[in-house]
């Protein structure tokens, strides 16, 4: 059984007694729902794993209520102090150099050396943080592969039975998981995931961050970054200037007369915040409703490659890629 906690005072400090005794709460943050666990007890971790049906072991994001307590467990240099101070609480993940008293568990860290540690803004979740007072790993709360949870019901849907708890703060605002950043070279900041965080808005702090060349630069560093991810039943096309009877629109941008028979809108005045809220829901929606009307594919509008636009793309990018029931493994090592 799964229960459905509130987002109140009361609904908070259960969740919090479950994470300290070592089960799964789901809880909202402001990027998507995430399966958390404490990270410092390894059958608690494994527990994700489980439940989330992941083929194999990644390194997973802990999460903390403020940035001091995030600096307990891995080694600060300046600009993650900087980057800390300009972004956190909020849609930002730091990788960076485990401190030697570091009490997370090498399953949630996967053996690396180094560590992903991000404090969220949503209050409910830093309320949460704060009551366990732990490290809690936390990947997106969807079985591996799939769509990310945006809201309580979406968990449900993949978890129900699997998970002890979710704790409803209701739709997350971003829509898209945290932006990850690796300062594990202070030389060489790299940017190994767009998301919440844009572009931009980290270059104005940390103008030299690099952008990963190719996939295999970013892979042997992120190893949980497999090439297909938040993917549809439906398969799904990218770049569609027209898109067909028999397919479902992700559109963008003001509304066009369409062959489409089902479309999903993800902002008709092209406001890239707008449409990385509504991204996930609208995957979600086009995909169930397309099964049933016996449509073929998802066609999905050009997205514009600035700001949130580079982390909506990433996704759609993944959702579209070879599966690997279609024969491809995954591209991580
Ligand atoms: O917004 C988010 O970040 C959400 C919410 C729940 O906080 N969490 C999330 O976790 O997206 P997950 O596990 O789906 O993604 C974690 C990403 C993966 O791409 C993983 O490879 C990378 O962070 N990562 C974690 N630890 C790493 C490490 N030590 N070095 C490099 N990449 C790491
Ligand atoms: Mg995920």
């Amino acid at each position: 059984m799964t229960r459905r906690l509130d987002a109140t005072p009361s609904g908070i400090a259960a969740a919090a007694s479950i994470l300290r005794a070592g089960g799964l709460v789901a809880f909202g943050t402001e990027t998507v729902y995430g399966l958390g666990a404490d990270a410092s007890q390894p059958q608690a971790v494994a527990r994700i794993f489980e439940a989330k049906n992941r083929p194999r072991f990644n390194p997973l994001i802990s999460h903390f209520a403020h940035a001091q307590a995030a600096f307990t467990q891995v080694v600060p240099n300046a600009m993650a102090h900087r980057l800390a101070q300009a972004f956190w609480p909020g849609p930002l993940t730091l990788i960076l150099p485990r401190a030697p008293a570091c009490c997370i568990s090498d399953l949630a860290a996967d053996g690396l050396s180094s560590l992903a540690v991000r404090v969220p803004a949503n209050a409910t979740a830093r309320a949460l943080l704060e009551q366990v007072d732990r490290p809690i790993a936390a990947p997106s709360a969807n079985r591996s592969g799939r769509i990310s949870p945006v809201d309580a019901a979406h968990v449900l849907e993949e978890l129900e039975g699997r998970i002890d708890a979710v704790l409803d703060s209701g739709p997350c605002m971003v829509g898209v998981e945290s932006t990850v950043v690796d300062l594990t070279d202070p030389q060489a900041p790299c940017l190994l995931r767009p998301g919440g965080v844009t572009l931009e808005e980290l270059q104005a702090i940390c103008p030299h961050i690099r952008l990963p060349q190719t996939s295999s630069d970013v892979l042997p560093h992120s190893p949980g970054r497999l090439i297909s991810h938040y993917a549809p039943h439906l398969p799904v096309r990218l770049n569609a200037l027209h898109a067909q009877a028999d397919e479902a629109l992700l559109a963008f941008g003001a509304p066009r007369p369409t062959e489409a028979p089902l479309v999903w809108n993800l902002s008709e005045n092209g406001n890239l915040e707008e449409a990385a809220a509504r991204l996930f829901t609208g995957l979600r929606t086009l995909d169930h409703q397309g099964r049933a009307l016996g449509l073929e594919r998802i066609a999905v509008s050009p997205i514009p490659q600035h700001g949130l636009g580079r982390a909506i793309q990433d996704r759609l990018n993944r959702a579209a890629a070879p599966r690997p029931q279609d024969g491809v493994e995954d591209a991580a090592p």
